[in-house]
């Protein structure tokens, strides 16, 4: 039995060789409307996007703004939740709270953010700069969460500072379950290539799960990420955006089995469907805006997408939308 999934209570694997495939966490894109599809393709477990510790616990008596970070649809897989900051007893506090949901199936912990809103207070990669205090929020989220708790992580600060094996033992002697790898630096932020090498350095440094995260783009990455890392696991981000069959993609590899990418028109079906989630859930402008970069990446590659996008960009309402969107999949007609 992979350990991974018994921890996050997988229960989709098929076969000894079938692994956690997961959906990384993408602030701004990962939300409930998001995962769905992605779920119904084979992801095996998600996680939401970052969330303020210090922000959300303020939040207490107005949740609004933190309603939609923190849903989950009663469906769903597994899903961890995601938080950011860099003081111990905000984290455990926070971890606490929302492990008391009993919506989520861990608490994950973000030290991979190389954004500089998020850097510059000390959270996100920051902490992998300080090895005892990152030591210190691992220990409070441990002590605060009702469920088992994971460290997300890159490889360091940057090609002079790997510290990655050093705080995945600092993560698994602090009581995590699990941890994630993204195997970049901060100073990388996401250019160059996702080194897996160093990634299962990490691997043979720990007993917990690791999962492999970085440049995991279908089928034929995924193997080979797998093969280099002997990863527990692995998460997939970019890759889903438009793609949610991803997910499909790789488990077939893996099971050996063979993969049929989607059709012009099951892509437009399910940028539809996206839709309709998102409308049944925000006010429709609000959806409409929203939606605008999620079509863009369903679209992707089709001939005519880059003047579909701008029609797209321009309408006003979803009935404008579903036109351009009709005239596309007529453009693309196969044979
Ligand atoms: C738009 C965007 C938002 C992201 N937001 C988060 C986040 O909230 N928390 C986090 O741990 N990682 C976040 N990441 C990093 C991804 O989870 C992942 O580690 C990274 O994209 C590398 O994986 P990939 O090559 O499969 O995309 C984000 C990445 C992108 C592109």
């Amino acid at each position: 039995m992979n350990r991974l999934a018994e921890i996050l209570s997988i229960n989709t694997l098929q076969g000894d060789s079938d692994i956690p495939v997961l959906l990384a966490p993408m602030a701004g894109i990962t939300d409930w409307a998001y995962r769905t599809p992605a779920e119904a393709q084979g992801c095996d477990a998600a996680t939401t996007e970052m969330i303020s510790a210090q922000g959300y616990i303020y939040a207490k008596r107005s949740l609004s703004n933190y309603q939609r970070l923190i849903a989950r649809a009663p469906y769903e897989k597994p899903l961890s939740v995601q938080l950011f900051g860099h003081e111990p007893v905000y984290m455990g506090e926070a971890a606490h709270l929302l492990s008391n949901l009993q919506r989520y199936s861990c608490i994950d912990i973000n030290m991979g953010c190389p954004a500089r809103k998020v850097t510059s207070g000390g959270s996100g990669s920051a902490l992998m700069r300080n090895e005892v205090l990152a030591g210190q929020v691992i220990a409070s989220v441990v002590k605060g969460s009702l469920l088992p708790v994971s460290v997300k992580m890159r490889l360091g600060w940057d090609q002079d500072h790997i510290n990655a094996v050093n705080l995945a033992k600092i993560a698994e002697s602090e009581g995590a379950a699990f941890i994630t790898v993204h195997g970049r630096t901060t100073a990388q932020q996401y250019s160059g290539h996702a080194n897996w090498a160093a990634i299962a350095e990490v691997k043979q440094s720990v007993k917990i799960p690791v999962i492999a995260n970085g440049d995991i783009a279908d089928g034929a990455s995924a193997v080979e990420a797998l093969k280099t890392t002997k990863a527990d696991g692995l998460a997939i981000g970019r890759a889903s955006l438009g793609n949610p069959w991803v997910f499909r993609a790789v488990h077939s590899t893996i099971r050996g089995e063979v993969y049929t990418p989607p059709t012009g028109s099951e892509r437009l079906k399910e940028a539809e469907k996206h839709a309709r989630l998102l409308r049944a859930w925000l006010p429709e402008h609000r959806a409409l805006l929203e939606m605008r970069k999620f079509y863009a990446w369903y679209i992707k590659g089709m001939r005519g997408a880059a003047e579909c996008r701008t029609r797209i960009n321009q309408a006003s309402d979803f009935d404008e939308i579903q036109t351009v969107l009709s005239e596309l999949q007529e453009s693309n007609l196969e044979g």
